[in-house]
């Protein structure tokens, strides 16, 4: 299986978690690292190139850092623009059909926070799924 781990980091240099994370895959052959926020730090996405990884790809990583409740606003953006109409959904939008989509998120609050009845109120559960 093909694995494409996109990591959403502001700021991977001053990362403890997710710059880990992604150290500790990078020598799997079956995993591709693409690092968003390096590869785009004028914020304007190659769409074909991005659509085109994902496409080779069998099960799609998100990995981010956990932020005010959502996701860093590179992923927002990211979400935005490369699951595009006619691709993504809509007619003809097919291209993530069978795919596996995961994501791994850090947080700042402590496991027990994220538990019900913590200090968030809520759990964290985790996510995967297979687009039909
Ligand atoms: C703008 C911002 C918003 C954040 N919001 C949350 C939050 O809502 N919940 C939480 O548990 N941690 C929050 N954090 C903490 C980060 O999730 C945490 O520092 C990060 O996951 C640690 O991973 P890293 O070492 O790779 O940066 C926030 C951090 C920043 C900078």
């Amino acid at each position: 299986m093909k694995i494409l781990l996109c990591v959403f980091h502001p700021n991977i240099a001053e990362s403890r978690v997710n710059k880990r994370w992604m150290e500790a895959v990078s020598d799997d052959s079956q995993i591709t690292v693409h690092e968003v926020y390096s590869t785009y730090p004028n914020w304007s996405f190659d769409l074909k190139g991005e659509q085109q990884l994902v496409e080779t790809h069998d099960r799609i990583v998100f990995q981010h850092p956990f932020q005010w409740y959502s996701v860093p606003p590179l992923m927002k953006k990211w979400l935005d623009e490369v699951l595009d109409y006619g691709w993504a959904y809509g007619s003809g939008g097919t291209a993530l059909s069978g795919k596996e989509w995961l994501s791994a998120i850090s947080t700042g609050g402590s496991a027990q926070s994220y538990q019900l009845g913590g200090s968030n109120g809520y759990d964290l559960l985790p996510s995967h799924c297979k687009i039909r």
